[in-house]
């Protein structure tokens, strides 16, 4: 059985995970965050005090790491050597942490079978930086979902400050420059547009019409 796979990639704070996951719902199809799994990675790596700037240590410790994508009711868990690491991997430092361990080519190579192994078995909408270019260059629907940064950073900032923390709009828009930066100047694989994407610039849309404009999208497309 042939699965139907949407890819949706874009900068920091663009929306992807939240309008992907409720496209997904609305689709039928399971979400997948591959985020999670250079967060995981990144995670392990600030546990282990590793130097995340030295791409042979970072490569070094990847046959320790198991890293592993569970749904429990409907739900993307995500598993380090067995432990569920869910929660922790959204703490801001590891965000710098996963952007930097995803430049390194050894954990993208790690990471791809997983992510293809996913989109081979299910209809999937996943995101990422690199998934219409690089992990299903076939994907049936590939959408490039950006924003203008100031209004990402102020959607993330919105975001982090509902979830109690007290970080500030500088702070949020600083490490949303600083990651945009390294995620698109990278040499593997970085955050581009697929020539054959469809490009969603939210800066003027609510959730409701980003979610809206995909599962439109997705419908004109199959
Ligand atoms: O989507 P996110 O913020 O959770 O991703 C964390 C980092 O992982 C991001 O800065 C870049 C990297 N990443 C990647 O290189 N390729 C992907 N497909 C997904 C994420």
């Amino acid at each position: 059985m042939k699965y139907i796979s949407v890819a949706i990639d874009g900068p920091v704070g663009a929306g992807k995970s939240t309008v992907a996951r409720e496209s997904a719902k609305r689709l039928g199809f399971i979400y997948c965050d591959t985020g999670a799994l250079y967060r995981a990675v990144g995670l392990y790596c600030t546990e282990k005090g590793a130097d995340l700037d030295d791409a042979c240590k970072v490569a070094a410790v990847l046959d320790e790491i198991k890293v592993e994508i569970c749904l429990i009711d409907g739900v993307q868990h995500v598993f380090l050597n067995g432990r569920d690491v869910s929660e922790e991997i959204r703490l801001p430092e590891i965000s710098l942490a996963a952007s930097a361990v995803s430049a390194v080519a050894e954990v993208r190579a790690a990471l791809l079978g997983i992510q293809r192994e996913i989109a081979e078995n299910n209809n999937v909408v996943m995101d990422g930086r690199d998934i219409g270019t690089v992990v299903l260059p076939n994907a049936d629907v590939k959408i490039f979902l950006t924003a203008a940064p100031e209004v990402r950073a102020k959607r993330r900032y919105d975001e982090l400050i509902r979830k109690g923390s007290n970080v500030t709009y500088e702070e949020v828009l600083a490490d949303l420059n600083k990651r945009d930066y390294n995620d698109s100047h990278r040499a593997e694989a970085p955050l581009k547009q697929a020539d054959d994407a469809i490009l969603a610039d939210t800066t003027d849309m609510d959730f409701g019409q980003s979610v809206e404009f995909v599962c439109r999208t997705v419908k004109e497309r199959l």
